[in-house]
């Protein structure tokens, strides 16, 4: 049963191969072209590039799907096909489909309501000014990590299409919660340093740091077991505890408040970005499942230790970060309330990527989270589009 907002846990990450694609390479129509393999290849030359035999030299055969690998992978990651991981590219064409952008969204109901001076409780404004001024630089760092990161240590074309996609949607998050801030006329200096300037919010960016380091090191390389468990322990932070454990007090206060008719736009942009972070965590974990099924030599006591250490750490962050954004019950929510929320999604977590639970019985306080995520976007759940947006800005060919 579904009970939560995303997919049903995998033991294993999915590694069906789609009979589509167990041809030889040769049944491709690859047109008569000097494969160009290894990250450095754009230094082949132009001439090489439309020679009609291949270089001499084993390196330059056609990839195969058995040659592809999702980390320390030597075959050419420029060839996306023949697909061995169909989950990834399923996931590129679905985070395609959901395409938005935050300028779609109207949000003239909210800043009517903001600047109101009965509109919002005190309590209510505070926890929109927190939320903010976690999440405004909380997808700058997630974008940094992807593209600055991650990416290199990836080496499968089609996990790395993937992470194109997901780079541009973290920008399109970034985006959104600026438009929120900038219509609501918000101190940009005060939301844009609390990571620096409020407690709750820069110890949970002080937490994913180092992971984020680790990754954007230019001097980090995989191929060991000491640098493949620090790839696989990042993933493990950025995919299931900043993705999947920190967003979400964030994502629940925000969707209340539209729940309850108030700031309705700003609850369709968190709507949107729900989704997609969902598909990011499913992303992750998929990713992580494959790493492990392939190198199952990583998954030692002592590392599933240390995750399980990281996850307790991560819950009494972020629950202290609801504590901080919601002083007094607010919304009909309070801080105890997300203290089991935390811990459901904690174990959900935990599951998925196959680790025994944390906190056994924990429940979902928030069960109308799930619904959520099933979002159409022609049918939008707060009603709030505007209906003369237009895809592309103006074209004008004169
Ligand atoms: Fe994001
Ligand atoms: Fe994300």
């Amino acid at each position: 049963m579904l009970t939560f907002e995303d997919e049903p846990v995998k033991a294993q990450a999915p590694l069906t191969i789609d009979p589509l694609f167990q041809t030889d390479a040769q049944d491709f129509d690859l047109r008569p072209q000097t494969p160009l393999h290894g990250q450095g290849s754009a230094a082949v030359h132009a001439n090489a590039a439309i020679a009609a035999e291949p270089v001499a030299g084993s390196a330059n055969r056609r990839v195969s799907v058995e040659d592809k690998q999702i980390i320390n992978c030597n075959a050419d990651v420029n060839q996306l096909v023949p697909f061995k991981y169909k989950w990834a590219w399923d996931k590129y064409l679905g985070a395609c489909a959901n395409h938005w952008m935050p300028q779609e969204i109207s949000m003239s109901r909210d800043i009517s309501l903001w600047k109101d001076p009965n509109g919002l409780t005190e309590d209510e404004r505070r926890l929109i000014k927190r939320n903010l001024g976690f999440f405004v630089t909380a997808d700058s760092l997630a974008a940094n990590n992807i593209v600055l990161g991650t990416y290199r240590h990836i080496t499968n074309p089609e996990c790395r299409q993937y992470l194109l996609r997901q780079a541009f949607e973290e920008a399109i998050h970034t985006h959104a919660y600026q438009y929120i801030v900038e219509s609501l006329g918000l101190d940009e200096g005060e939301i844009f340093n609390a990571y620096h300037e409020v407690a709750s919010i820069r110890d949970k960016d002080e937490f994913l740091i180092p992971f984020i380091d680790t990754l954007t090191d230019p001097h980090f390389k995989t191929g060991t077991q000491e640098t493949d468990q620090q790839l696989l322990k990042s993933l493990i932070v950025f995919a299931c505890i900043m993705e999947g454990l920190f967003f979400y007090v964030g994502f629940t206060q925000i969707l209340a408040l539209g729940r309850q008719n108030k700031m309705t736009g700003a609850a369709e942009q968190y709507q949107y970005i729900l989704r997609d972070e969902s598909m990011h965590c499913n992303f992750g974990i998929d990713v992580i499942n494959q790493i492990k099924m392939e190198n199952p030599h990583l998954w030692t006591k002592a590392f599933r230790d240390e995750i399980n250490e990281l996850m307790h750490k991560a819950v009494a962050l972020e629950y202290r970060y609801a504590e901080d954004t919601m002083p007094r019950g607010v919304l009909g929510m309070n801080a105890p309330m997300f203290k089991e929320y935390l811990r459901y999604i904690a174990n959900r977590r935990c599951q998925q990527i196959g680790l025994d639970i944390l906190y056994p019985n924990a429940n979902n306080p928030f069960p109308w989270m799930s619904e959520m995520i099933d979002l159409k976007k022609e049918k939008n759940f707060f009603e709030t589009r505007v209906t003369e947006y237009q895809t592309g800005g103006a074209l004008n060919w004169e």
